[in-house]
Order: C-alpha cells, then structure tokens, then sequence
C-alpha cells in the first residue's frame, strides 16, 4: 500500500509519522514510561497556565484497569484490551483567571487539555510506543469509576501500548490498521475570510 501521508511542505517527519495505531502487544509498561509520557503533557500550553487537564490513569493488571475499561464502547474493549495503560484526559471547566472577582467557566479548558494530549500523542512515539485517543466511552461509567466530579469533562480516554501485529485485530479494523489521510490544506486554510 502506498504511504498516503505525504506533506505538501517540507514539515519535521515526526508530524506524519504519527498515527493511531489499534493493534497492540497486551505487554505491561513501566509506571516510568507512563509517567514520562504524563510528563510530556504537563509542559503543554494553556490559557493563563492554568493547566485545566488531569491525567486518572490505570496500569494493565492492576485493580484499576477494570473499572476504566470496562467504561470504554464495545468497539474499542475488542482491541483496547491489549492495551498497556489508560488515561483518563479530564479538565477542569471552570478556573478564576488573574483580574477575575471569581472563577467562572473557561472557555478554553478542552483546547488546552487537547494541546496535553498530543504532547502525550508524541512523547510516546518518541519513546515507541503508541497512543491513541477515545471518545468511545460511556462518560457516566468512567465517570463513576474514576469518582470525577461534575465540575471537570471528560475529554477522552488514552489508551497507550506498544504496537502489535494487525493479524490479532477483528477483521474491521485490520483493513484500517494504516495511517490515514488529511483534506488539503487548500481547504482548510484561507486568507482573511472563511470560504466553504
Ligand atoms: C478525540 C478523539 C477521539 C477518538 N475516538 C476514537 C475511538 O473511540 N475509537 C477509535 O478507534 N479511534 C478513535 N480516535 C482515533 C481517530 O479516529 C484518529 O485519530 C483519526 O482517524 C486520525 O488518525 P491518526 O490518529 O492515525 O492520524 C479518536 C481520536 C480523537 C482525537
């Protein structure tokens, strides 16, 4: 199959060499190596530095794992199941920012917890290891299991791994096990007005 992630300009390779991934080894990672991906996100960037993101994460074979996998769709527990740990990517919606007489809600609480998880995203590539995001939850399981309080989203759940061979996935997702494609930046991009 040909590499369909060719940059129309000359970016770092790390940009396209990034991709989701769903096949898995079901081998553990150290606390070290999850906690040095967390790391990598906590240097993201946010809106007065307020840092709205909080990790609640789980090892594979700990006490932990279940109550957070079992929260996850149908869909992604056929695969997640290989996966080493879970992260919960909550945030904070409300935060009193300097000048402010109170807190009140923060706009930006889900832009700068994505900013955290891409930062997530790379850090474990560059350590060879894979991580892929999730909305496929149901928020009031993960919710109950994790004890989050109302006043924090949920914004996705992590999986993180090391990847594995396709042959082990549902035959759905084998023919999807390649990085995908992006729209042009023609079509995205756009000079003082937006156009459709
Ligand atoms: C917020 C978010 C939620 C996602 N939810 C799921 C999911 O529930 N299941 C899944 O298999 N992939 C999920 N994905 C993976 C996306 O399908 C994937 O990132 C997208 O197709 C781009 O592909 P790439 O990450 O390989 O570049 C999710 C990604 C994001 C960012």
């Amino acid at each position: 199959m040909s590499n369909p992630r060719q940059p129309a300009y000359p970016v770092n390779p790390m940009f396209t060499n990034r991709w989701s991934p769903r096949a898995l080894t079901g081998e553990a990672i150290t606390r070290e190596q999850l906690f040095t991906v967390l790391e990598a996100a906590r240097w993201a960037p946010s809106a007065y530095n307020y840092q709205p993101w909080r990790f609640i994460y789980a090892l594979r074979d700990t006490a932990q794992w279940d109550p957070i996998f079992n929260g996850l769709r149908e869909g992604n527990r056929t695969w997640v199941k290989d996966g080493s740990a879970l992260v919960v990517l909550a945030s904070a919606k409300n935060a009193q920012f300097p000048g402010a007489a109170a807190p009140g809600p923060n706009a930006w609480h889900s832009f700068d917890t994505g900013a955290a998880w891409l930062s997530m995203a790379f850090q474990a590539m560059h350590m060879g290891l894979v991580a892929h995001a999730l909305a496929g939850f149901e928020p009031d399981q993960i919710r109950a299991a994790t004890g989050l309080p109302d006043d924090y989203a949920i914004d996705a759940v992590i999986v993180i791994g090391k990847q594995g061979d396709k042959a082990k996935l549902p035959e759905v997702f084998q023919q999807r096990e390649a990085p995908n494609d992006r729209r042009p930046l023609s079509a995205t991009a756009m000079e003082g007005k937006f156009s459709a």
